[in-house]
């Protein structure tokens, strides 16, 4: 016999960023950190994950291409604890269940837009592992207990099981059995606010988070105050924000995270640069917008490209006035429209 199972996940982009571990192995961040889940129509990862007893060994396939399992710790990790918990869960309690969890697995795992891109992939990826897996061991747990185990692929995984407004709660136990993912309200909450993607570069980015974080984790005293005396307020600023669908309070929190966390990678030591000219004109341009009145939010990860939140009705302004400054740009309005993908020149 060959079970099989199939899934699909969204990317998140965070409007409170996590950057930063407490305990890098299990991933337990430094802050909590909140998210809005993308629709899935222009951007998912998606995975098929077969069990069979003809399989000698676990082999996984990255957008077509063969990778090895056991150089990746973090996935080794998710199918260590989702094996454990088809164990526990099912087949230690009822003994006609088929012992899944002995089988070898073959994983075939593809994104519908590029990895290079930086864009979110890890978080989609390890969402749609975790989920997957959990699928075909048929296993008994919510989104937010598999949230904890998505969170040991990527951090930002985490948010991804949930639809809609997500806070991954940072937790303050050891064992990380507290660090996980909540939904703050479904999608259905506020169909008006739409994200626009803005690739302004798909080459892959210098510093990965990984590294980046540990580095600003150990030479940043900035980093210190933000996840002391920021985040804690603006956690509870933006959960309020996205309840009374307040967008200029919702935007404001969101440009001012993408803006601390900026700061806080530049006061890392040698610093760590993400944004680049393009990004800043766009900082520019959107202050402009806004000067009358708060119509639009930009938010950077750990790259160049920006993720506009705004309005629906404001989105083919904004479109208009951005692919005015750049021309051959890529706007991907990855909550509405699919705009072209030629990149800027
Ligand atoms: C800037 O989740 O990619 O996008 O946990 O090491 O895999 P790891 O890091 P990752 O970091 C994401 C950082 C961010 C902010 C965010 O998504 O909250």
């Amino acid at each position: 016999t060959v079970f099989e199972a199939t899934c699909t996940a969204p990317v998140n982009i965070a409007v409170v960023k996590y950057w930063g571990k407490r305990d890098t192995s299990l991933i337990l961040p430094t802050n909590s950190s909140l998210s809005v889940t993308l629709s899935q129509d222009q951007l998912h990862s998606k995975t098929t994950i077969r069990a069979s007893a003809d399989f000698t060994s676990d082999r996984l396939w990255l957008n077509g291409i063969e990778e090895s399992i056991e150089k990746n710790k973090r996935l080794v990790a998710c199918l260590r604890e989702t094996r454990a918990l088809r164990r526990t869960q099912i087949e230690d309690k009822d003994p006609s269940a088929p012992k899944i969890s002995n089988l070898a697995i073959h994983i075939c795992s593809e994104n519908n837009f590029p990895t290079a891109a930086g864009l979110a992939s890890s978080a989609s990826g390890y969402a749609c592992l975790v989920y997957t897996l959990s699928k075909l061991f048929e296993l008994p747990l919510d989104a937010s207990d598999l949230s904890i185990v998505a969170r040991q692929g990527s951090g930002s995984a985490c948010r991804s099981l949930f639809g809609g407004f997500v806070a991954w709660e940072m937790g303050t136990k050891e064992d990380g059995s507290d660090s996980k993912a909540v939904q703050i309200a479904p999608e259905t909450h506020w169909p008006d606010l739409q994200a626009m993607i803005c690739v302004v570069s798909d080459e892959k980015k210098g510093t990965s988070s990984t590294e980046g974080m540990q580095l600003t984790v150990k030479t940043s005293a900035l980093l210190q105050h933000r996840i002391k005396e920021v985040v804690p307020k603006r956690m509870e600023d933006m959960i309020a924000a996205i309840h009374n669908k307040d967008f200029p309070k919702f935007a404001e929190l969101t440009m001012q995270d993408s803006n601390q966390f900026h700061a806080v990678c530049l006061d890392t030591y040698p610093p760590i640069f993400y944004m680049n000219d393009i990004s800043r004109a766009i900082i520019r341009i959107i202050t402009e917008y806004n000067k009358d009145g708060v119509k639009a939010a930009y938010t950077f990860d750990a790259g160049p490209n920006a993720v506009i939140y705004a309005p629906k009705d404001n989105m083919a302004e904004i479109y208009a006035i951005l692919s005015h400054y750049f021309p051959n740009a890529a706007f991907d309005d990855s909550m509405g429209l699919l705009k072209e993908t030629a990149l800027p020149s």
